[in-house]
């Protein structure tokens, strides 16, 4: 045994969680870790398990979601999880994503890039990625794009909620609050859509059925509120961190430029390297055996994936940002046959993962056009911030317009 066990509510954590990571891998593959009341695994093989293994319940999100959003599909299983989700599925995926989003896709990111077209200065984080997903889900939905900074208040409390490791209660209290703001928003529209359906997301889950019964308002709402949360601030890091990286390895960034199919391989690595959520947590129904160790049922697990994102018994030189590396399987990088850990794996794998690659690769060529030439602005460093979703809190850039 080196060293001590690194703590992932310390702020050393917080500042740089990767040296712990491995830490966690090579000495302390399972551990309980006291204040958050959870067991920690952290290698590749351990995660993905907790992912596929089905004796790994979601049953955790009835504490951790279902107070800020009501029930929602992350909390189900069998055969209620799938009916549900197919509900949603063909939306994020295939021909209704490309004819009827990817307009709405390249509406979105090409009005954000107006705002700065001809400034030669931006902040993708502040000016794109925090306005784009959530404009794209917003429009996907049929809602009002205008109360834009209330679905970003919403949407930013119910994942602090989600990742309140420390159980501030403020947080807490917040989380509850949107709640409540959410609902007194949705449900007065979704009455509304159901007398006056349209072409949109929010008209297929009004009418949708389910065992011969539509769902409530309620279960309606819920679901919206997921599908912004979920949608929203992943995407937004995603696409941040893919071009901090990008800046930082101008080589790895031109190569993009002059071949935009790399594009996928890009942001598949950026998931790796740097995935918007580090962490996802489970709850055994029976007692099992992981990492050399029992984890008793009804407990909470952490499934580290930022950790086993790194893993060098899985990648060759984990700690570098490669596009070009051979052990990342690209083709099925957005697939629940991926080979990183970003979107999670088994049946909750991530639904939007279609609709986060079509939005990173719209964007990606937009922003890359709009910019022929763009770099870190002087003196600019790009950082993390966040210990269960991470991500660049701005990216200052300087580029010369088109
Ligand atoms: C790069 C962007 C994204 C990342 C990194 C991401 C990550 C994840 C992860 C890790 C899970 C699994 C949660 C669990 O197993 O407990 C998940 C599930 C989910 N994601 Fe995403 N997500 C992204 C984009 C999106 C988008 C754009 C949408 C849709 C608007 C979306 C909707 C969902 C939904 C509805 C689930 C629940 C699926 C289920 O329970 O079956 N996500 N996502």
């Amino acid at each position: 045994m080196g060293s001590e066990i690194p703590d992932i509510l310390s702020a050393e954590f917080a500042a740089d969680p990767y040296p712990a990571y491995r830490v966690l891998r090579d000495e302390a593959p399972l551990y309980h870790h006291e204040a958050m009341q959870s067991y920690v695994v952290s290698r590749y093989e351990d995660v993905e398990r907790v992912f596929k293994d089905q004796v790994f319940t979601t049953a955790n999100y009835n504490w951790q979601l279902e107070p800020v959003h009501g029930k929602t599909i992350l909390q189900l299983s069998g055969r209620e999880h799938s009916v549900r989700r197919a509900l949603v599925a063909p939306a994020f995926r295939g021909s209704e994503l490309e004819q009827k989003f990817l307009p709405v896709i390249e509406k979105n990111a090409s009005e954000l890039i107006d705002g700065f077209r001809t400034a030669g200065t931006v902040d993708l984080v502040a000016q794109f990625a925090t306005r784009f997903p959530i404009g794209v889900i917003v429009d996907m939905l049929g809602l009002d794009k205008a109360d834009h900074d209330r679905f970003q208040k919403w949407y930013t409390s119910i994942i602090a909620f989600l990742g309140n490791l420390t159980q501030d209660p403020d947080v807490t209290e917040a989380g509850l609050r949107t709640k409540e703001e959410f609902a007194d928003y949705m449900i007065p529209i979704i009455r509304d859509r159901r007398s006056h359906l349209g072409d949109d997301l929010l008209s297929t889950l009004v009418t949708a059925e389910i065992d011969g019964e539509v769902m409530s308002d309620e279960d309606v709402k819920s679901f919206c509120s997921l599908l912004l949360a979920a949608g929203g601030e992943t995407t937004d890091k995603a696409l941040a961190s893919m071009f901090a990286l990008l800046l930082q390895h101008p080589d790895q960034l031109q190569a993009v430029r002059e071949d935009r199919s790399l594009i996928d391989r890009a942001f598949a690595e950026a998931l790796r390297f740097h995935p918007p959520v580090h962490m996802i947590m489970r709850e055994p129904s029976a007692d099992v055996e992981i990492a050399g160790g029992v984890i008793p049922a009804g407990s909470t697990v952490t499934a580290l994936i930022g950790a086993a994102n790194r893993d060098e018994r899985r990648y060759k030189d984990p700690d570098s940002f490669d596009i070009f590396r051979e052990d990342l399987n690209v083709t099925s990088a957005f697939s629940a046959a991926a080979n990183h850990l970003a979107f999670a794996l088994g049946r909750h794998f991530c639904v939007g993962a279609l609709l986060a690659k079509s939005e990173v690769e719209v964007a990606t060529n937009m922003l890359l056009d709009a910019m022929p030439h763009m770099e870190l602005e002087e003196g600019f460093e790009p950082g993390e911030k966040g210990v269960f979703t991470r991500g660049p809190a701005e990216l200052r850039v300087k580029f010369t317009p088109a």
